[in-house]
């Protein structure tokens, strides 16, 4: 029997990168998987059709992580299509880069209120409707959290954010069985950062140990790790997951 098997997870951000090969992952793991998307319906399809031929259960359910109200419908619908959760994975976020000079209010106030609120809303809500025998909720961090990049100020400020947030939701909620655990990626090759291209990568290749930038399937094997059982001592810490990359 796959190690998932009978659980519901849902992942945000999913249509896409870091997000679509964890839902993939967690599929073929056993979960029956919400794929989560907020713009790209077409893709979050295709995603669901693919986990489906490779013999796993998946829906595609929209809802805007960054406003609060859709955080709520995207429970209510995750119940309503199959009965229970057990399994949150934080990924949706947003990067924005730029000099000082012309970070604006509104950069900084669209990467909070998806890479924090939203992360702190959705973990509100799967807190209610977890079982009473505990939960998993990952946290899909950044190395950026604990070595900031120059150039993502506000980016690498939310993701220090999500790793502090990791330690004090795992403490508040850890009485519950519910454990919360970060996954720090490292440079990985995904739609959101296709712009940067092989010279764009070529200074972070550069300072990782194992000479390559990851790709989503790296990430999502470290997620399908924390939220089974043979993590199930690990809660309030934040995995580096970047080939040894210090950003
Ligand atoms: N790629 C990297 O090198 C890297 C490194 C470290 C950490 N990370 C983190 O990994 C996560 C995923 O990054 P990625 O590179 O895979 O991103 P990506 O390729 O840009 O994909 C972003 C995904 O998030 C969804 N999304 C965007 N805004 C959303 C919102 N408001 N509500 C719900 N979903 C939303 C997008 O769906 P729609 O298209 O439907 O809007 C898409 O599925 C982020 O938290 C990022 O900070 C990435």
């Amino acid at each position: 029997m796959a190690r998932l098997t009978g659980k519901v997870a849902i992942v945000t951000g999913a249509s896409k990168g870091i997000g679509a090969g964890i839902a993939r992952r967690l599929a073929a793991d056993g979960a029956r998987v919400v794929v989560n998307y907020a713009k790209s319906a077409d893709a979050a399809g295709l995603l669901v059709s693919l986990i489906e031929k490779e013999g796993g259960h998946a829906v595609p359910i929209q809802a805007d992580i960054a406003r609060p109200e859709e955080i709520t419908l995207l429970f209510e619908k995750t119940i309503a299509a199959f009965g229970r959760v057990d399994i949150l994975v934080n990924n949706a976020g947003i990067y924005e880069f730029g000099d000082l000079a012309g970070i604006t209010p509104d950069s900084i106030d669209r990467q909070f209120a998806l890479n924090v609120r939203g992360l702190i809303l959705a973990t509100q809500a799967a807190a209610q409707a977890f079982p009473a025998d505990g939960g998993v909720v990952v946290n899909i961090s950044s190395g950026a959290g604990i070595t900031p990049i120059a150039q993502a100020q506000a980016y690498s400020a939310t993701k220090g954010a999500v790793d502090n947030l990791t330690r004090s939701l795992a403490l508040e909620l850890g009485p519950r069985n519910i454990r919360v655990v970060g996954v720090a990626p490292g440079l990985t090759a995904t739609e959101g950062t296709s712009g940067m291209g092989e010279e764009g990568a070529a200074p972070f290749v550069a300072r990782t140990p194992l000479g390559r930038i990851g790709q989503p399937a790296d990430i999502a094997a470290a997620v399908s790790f924390v939220v089974s059982e043979d993590a199930g001592w690990i809660t309030g810490e934040t995995l580096q997951v970047g080939g040894g990359l210090r950003l």
